[in-house]
C-alpha cells in the first residue's frame, strides 16, 4: 500500500499561470490514494475554475478565505491538523513571501500556519521575480525549517513570453516529492546502485540479441530507494522508461558496457541490486557490415559474458564493499532452487526469485510475485505492484545494512 493511501493532502494553489498544471497534480495525488482538498487563492480561482478541482478530487475546492468547509463545521485549524501533507503548487513569489513571514490572510496561508505537516513548495514565477534576492531570502527562510522542501522551478518557456528559470516542476516530480515527504528516510546517507533492463549484444550494425526485460522492476527499486533518501545510481540497458526523479541514470547497451559501468560505481555503493537481465552469452564478433540474406544463414558463435554479480561477490570478500549484494533469478517454474543456488555461488545476501510464467509476474506487467531467498530461508510475497515489491526488497536491504553496521561496530567496542 502506498504512503499516500487514505491520507488527507491539502493542495494549495496560488495565483500563477502554472495553476492549470496543478489539475494534473490533483489527479496524480488522487490516483495515489490520497484524499485531496484543493485550496485556491482568489487569483488562482480566476485562472482555473474551482469546479475543475472539485471534479478531479471529488470535494468542493475552497477559494480565498474559504467557506464550503466552514459550512461543514470545519475550519483552517481542523484542515491544518488533519492534513498529512500540504503541497503548494504553484507557489508564487507573493505566497512564498507571505508564508515566510507567517502571514495568514487567506485559507491557504492560514492552513499552512496552522499545521505541523510537511510542506512541498513548487515555486513558479517570472525569472526576474525568482531571481530577486527577496524571493530567494523568503524561500531560504522557509527551507531552513525542516517542515519545508522545494521542488523546482525548472527552466523553460514562461507564460510571460520569456525563456528562463521559473517554470513549475512537472506534476510527476511533485508527486514523487509528496511520496518522499511521507516515506521513512531509512536509506538517507546510503549509496544504492541498481541495474535494470535488458542488454543488447550486436550481431551486426542493425541486429542484436536481447531479451524481454522491460526494466520496470529495477526502475521501481531505484525510484523507491531515492524516495527513501538514498543517493541512487541506475545503470540501465535500453528501456522505454523515464529516469525516476532524483536518480542518476547511466545508459548502456551491452553486457560488457554494463560490467564497466557497474565496476566504476560499485566501490562507492553500500548496496548493489542487480535487477538487469544481463545476457549470459554474446556473439564472439559483431559483423562490421550488415549481414546479407544472400550470404545464407549466419553461423552464430557465442561466448560467455562476464558475470558482473559473481565478480562483485568475489571482490567483496576482500574489500568489504559493497556491503549488501542482491541478485535476481527469473525462472520458469519454482524459482527457489535456482535462487538458493545463486545465493551461494555468487556469495549474495539476498536473491529475489520469480516465476515469469505466473500471471502478473512476467515481463512488461506492473505487478510481480516474488520469493525473497536468503541464508535463513525464503519468504513468499503476495502479488504486489512493482513499487510495493521494491519497498519490501528495500526493507530487507535496510535490515542487512543495519546488521552489517552493528557487526562492524562490535569488535571496535570490544577493543575499547
Ligand atoms: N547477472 C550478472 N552478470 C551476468 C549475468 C547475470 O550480473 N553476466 C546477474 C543478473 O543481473 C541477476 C543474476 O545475475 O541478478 C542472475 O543470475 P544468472 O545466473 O545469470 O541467471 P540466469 O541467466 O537466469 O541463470 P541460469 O541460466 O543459470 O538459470
Amino acid at each position: 500500500m502506498g504512503v499516500l493511501e487514505g491520507k488527507l493532502v491539502v493542495l494549495g494553489v496560488s495565483g500563477g499561470i502554472a495553476a492549470y498544471r496543478s489539475c494534473e497534480l490533483a489527479r496524480l495525488l488522487v490516483k495515489a490514494g490520497a484524499r485531496v482538498q484543493a485550496v485556491l487563492t482568489d487569483y488562482a480561482a480566476r485562472l482555473v475554475g474551482p469546479l475543475t478541482f472539485q471534479a478531479l478530487t471529488g470535494r468542493p475546492a475552497e477559494v480565498g478565505a474559504g467557506g464550503a468547509l466552514a459550512q461543514a463545521g470545519m475550519d483552517h485549524i481542523d484542515l491544518g491538523r488533519d492534513a498529512a501533507l500540504l503541497v503548494v503548487a504553484p507557489a508564487t513569489a507573493n505566497t512564498l513571501a507571505k508564508l515566510a513571514c507567517g502571514l495568514a490572510d487567506n485559507l491557504l496561508t492560514t492552513t499552512v500556519l496552522a499545521s505541523r505537516a510537511p510542506v512541498v513548495l513548487a515555486p513558479a514565477m517570472n525569472t526576474r521575480m525568482w531571481e530577486n534576492p527577496l524571493t530567494q531570502q523568503n524561500l531560504a527562510r522557509l527551507l531552513a525549517l525542516p517542515r519545508f522542501r522545494a521542488v523546482g522551478p525548472g527552466v523553460g518557456a514562461l507564460a510571460c513570453g520569456e525563456e528562463g528559470v521559473g517554470r513549475m516542476a512537472e506534476p510527476e516530480e511533485l508527486l514523487e516529492a509528496a511520496l518522499a515527504a511521507l516515506s521513512p528516510q531509512d536509506l538517507a546517507g546510503r549509496r544504492v546502485l541498481v541495474s535494470a533492463g535488458p542488454t543488447r549484444e550486436p550481431l551486426d550494425p542493425v541486429r542484436y540479441l536481447s531479451n524481454r526485460s522491460s526494466g520496470r522492476m529495477g526502475y521501481a527499486l531505484a525510484r523507491v530507494a531515492a524516495r527513501r533518501g538514498a543517493e541512487v545510481v541506475l545503470v540501465s540497458g535500453p528501456t522505454a522508461l523515464q529516469a525516476p526523479p532524483g536518480v542518476r541514470r547511466v545508459e548502456v547497451q551491452t553486457a560488457a558496457e554494463m560490467a564497466r559501468a557497474i565496476r566504476a560505481e560499485a566501490g562507492r555503493a553500500d548496496a548493489v541490486l542487480m535487477a538487469a537481465a544481463v545476457a549470459d552469452f554474446a556473439p564472439r564478433r559483431a559483423a562490421g557490415e550488415k549481414l546479407k540474406k544472400a550470404s545464407g544463414p549466419p553461423a552464430l558463435e557465442l561466448v560467455p559474458t562476464q558475470d558482473i554479480l559473481a565478480g562483485l561477490g568475489e571482490r567483496r570478500t576482500r574489500a568489504g564493499r559493497p556491503r549488501v549484494l542482491v541478485g535476481f533469478a527469473a525462472e520458469t517454474g519454482d524459482p527457489r532452487p535456482a535462487a538458493r543456488d545463486k545465493l551461494r555461488r555468487k556469495r549474495l545476501d539476498l536473491v529475489v526469485g520469480n516465476d515469469v510464467n505466473l500471471p502478473g509476474a512476467g515481463f512488461d506487467v506492473q505487478t510481480n510475485r516474488v520469493h525473497l531467498v536468503d541464508e535463513a530461508g525464503d519468504e513468499e510475497l503476495p502479488l504486489l505492484s512493482k513499487a510495493d515489491t521494491a519497498a519490501r526488497i528495500l526493507d530487507r536491504v535496510v535490515a542487512l545494512l543495519a546488521r552489517r553496521a552493528s557487526r562492524a561496530r562490535g569488535p571496535r567496542r570490544a577493543r575499547a
